[in-house]
């Protein structure tokens, strides 16, 4: 892990009291209860806990991508003075894909089969910089492949998504995600389908990302040990709760929870040695 970044460094995201609660069948059931942190800039933040924690639904949160039906939501989300959990959908789609950007977990799901990767990577840019000639909007798109670590990106441009392997379509999404150099990027379960190799290779990508353009990160895992090799700090969930957060190194160490213990407990030994 790498040192974390000046702990003076105002938030640029500060989450209050977060309470996300679903009504469609009957019982009310809250998934995201009271949740407060902060991020700081060019910090990564560590999301985990087991399935089901609520850590996705806070991930959509920030992005601005909740599916509001049989929701209620209430705290606030402070980006750049506004809160994302209550603003209009105009200035969502102003921060969408420039300042806050989201990659998932299966890039397949997310990328559209029948369009070029090029034109994906550029989805951002005609978004945002309408005035970017085609030539323009294609130079600035191949630079991100590039800096993602996909090898002729020039090729890859005219390619789809079927031809590429599952850790080349995530270097896509994160091209695509950072084609702007965005504030924050939210990465939900980003390796969780690949093999160990390009899981590697991928949070060693991210943690580049961190250093050279100063992108704050929210890293949500279920696996404490990519957690605990990439993120500067981290907050534990369960069922909907922060149970624990502190420097990962510190929290990893000396773990105060019970379910932090127990979280810890599970990481294989050879990994946690390493
Ligand atoms: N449409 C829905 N209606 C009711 N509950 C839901 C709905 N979508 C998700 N949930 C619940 O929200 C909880 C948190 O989910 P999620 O944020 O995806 O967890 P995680 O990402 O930590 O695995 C889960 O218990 C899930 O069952
Ligand atoms: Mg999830």
């Amino acid at each position: 892990m790498q040192d974390a970044p000046l702990s003076q460094d105002k938030p640029i995201l500060a989450i209050r009291d977060l309470h996300l609660e679903f009504h469609d069948h009957g019982r009310p059931e809250v998934v995201v209860e009271d949740l407060s942190f902060e991020l700081r800039r060019a910090e990564i933040l560590g999301i985990v806990g087991e399935s089901g924690s609520g850590k996705s639904m806070t991930a959509l949160a920030i992005a601005g991508l909740l599916n509001r039906h049989a929701l209620d939501c209430s705290g606030t989300i402070l980006f750049d003075g506004v809160d994302l959990l209550h603003c209009g959908r105009a200035t969502l789609r102003r921060y969408q894909g420039d300042e806050i950007s989201m990659i998932f977990q299966e890039p397949m799901t997310s990328l559209d089969p029948l369009q070029r990767i090029g034109m994906q990577v550029e989805e951002a840019l005609r978004i945002h910089r309408a005035e970017l000639s085609a030539a323009e909007r294609r130079k600035m798109a191949i630079r991100a492949m590039a800096a993602a670590g996909l090898p002729d990106p020039e090729q890859v441009y005219g390619m789809y998504p079927h031809e590429l392997s599952g850790g080349m379509r995530q270097r896509v999404m994160i091209a695509a995600a950072t084609v702007l150099k965005p504030q924050i990027l939210i990465a939900d379960e980003p390796t969780t389908a690949l093999d160990v190799t390009t899981q590697a290779q991928i949070i060693a990508l991210l943690r580049t990302i961190n250093a050279e353009d100063q992108t704050a990160i929210v890293f949500i895992s279920h696996d404490l040990s990519l957690v605990r090799q990439l993120c500067h700090r981290v907050i534990v969930m369960r069922k909907g709760v922060a149970v624990e957060s502190g420097a990962s190194d510190e929290v990893f160490r000396n773990p105060r929870h019970p379910y932090t213990k127990a979280l810890v407990d599970a990481i294989p030994k050879v990994v946690l040695e390493r």
